[in-house]
């Protein structure tokens, strides 16, 4: 089955990218959000990233407005019904997630691939509200996602071997390099990166050093391109605790508890650059 239409749901963040990108890849691109307010918005998001790119001289005017061209947005679920995959990128909740598959299962055509985005939820839990728990992955992208090459495909015990591999055809058509994981909480990428960026807000408690310094360390000892505290505060510390709990709860290891300082930081609204206050200021 050909990919030509893509839906998105949610476009937030990480839903504004992933129909970004697939616009620049060619896709005609309807994208979904519950209000024209959060619509525009999301729209606009993509709009300043493109025209960013012309001020670097990265991407021509000509071709920021043939992809903004094939980008439309609707607030009706119902509009998604014609598309060849929908890829879900709303709130990191599994209610909300299962509502959204659940209402566009008996309205797409049964070829359909369906996709989440979910960094830390579970692919067989959402599969499993729909009739096409075989044509269910999950498609997660990194922040930023125009920028950032990865997107890990992952599969659920049901996921199809024909899916699996149509959804790694189309990450790589987008012009990213996927990697297969399975749909263990965390996948490959957070289940490495998130005991690493507890850790390091666990040694800022410790004292080992100041908020620069482990940032400093890790960019010049180990060639990261940011530090873990400029991370956490570019992910937002709320979502690292969301994940972290999540984690948390699955694995019930120390590695994946939430620090003390974390939380608080959460209760106190410091989450980072989307607060203007994290470990940084900004
Ligand atoms: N249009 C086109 N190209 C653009 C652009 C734009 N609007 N903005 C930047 N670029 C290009 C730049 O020109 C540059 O290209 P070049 O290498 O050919 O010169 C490249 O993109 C990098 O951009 P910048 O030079 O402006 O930025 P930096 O070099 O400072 O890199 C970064 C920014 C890519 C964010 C880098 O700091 C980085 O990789 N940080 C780590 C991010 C990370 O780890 N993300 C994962 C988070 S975890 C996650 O998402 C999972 C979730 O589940 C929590």
């Amino acid at each position: 089955m050909q990919i030509k239409k893509v839906g998105v749901a949610g476009c937030g963040l990480m839903g504004a990218g992933i129909a970004q990108v697939c616009a620049e890849a060619g896709y005609d691109v309807l994208v979904r959000e519950v209000s024209d307010d959060l619509l525009k918005k999301g729209l606009g998001k993509i709009d300043s990233f493109l025209a960013k790119g012309v001020e670097k001289g990265k991407v021509t005017a000509e071709r920021k407005q043939e992809v903004m061209g094939r980008l439309r947005g609707t607030t009706r679920v119902e509009d998604l019904k014609d598309r060849d995959i929908v890829i879900e990128a709303v709130v990191e909740n599994l209610a909300a997630k299962r509502e959204l598959f659940q209402a566009l299962d008996p309205l797409c055509a049964a070829q359909t691939l369906f996709a989440s985005n979910t960094s830390s939820l579970s692919i067989t839990e959402m599969a499993a509200v729909t009739k096409r728990a075989d044509r269910f992955v999950g498609l997660h992208f990194f922040n930023p996602v125009p920028l950032m090459k990865l997107v890990e495909v992952v599969r659920s015990p049901l996921t199809s071997p024909e899916a699996l591999d149509a959804a790694f055809a189309f990450a790589q058509s987008l012009g990213k390099q996927p990697v297969r994981a399975s749909d263990k909480t965390g996948f490959i990428v957070n289940r490495l990166l998130v005991p690493y960026l507890l850790d390091a807000i666990r040694a800022l408690e410790e004292g080992a050093g100041s908020v620069e310094d482990i940032d400093k360390g890790m960019v010049l000892g180990c060639g990261h391109p940011m530090g873990p505290l400029t991370l956490l505060d570019y992910v937002g510390l709320d979502t690292t605790y969301f994940i972290a709990n999540i984690m948390f709860d699955e694995y019930r290891e120390p590695a994946y508890a939430p620090p003390p300082l974390l939380k608080r930081m959460v209760l106190a609204g410091r989450l980072g650059r989307k607060s203007g206050q994290g470990f940084y200021t900004y």
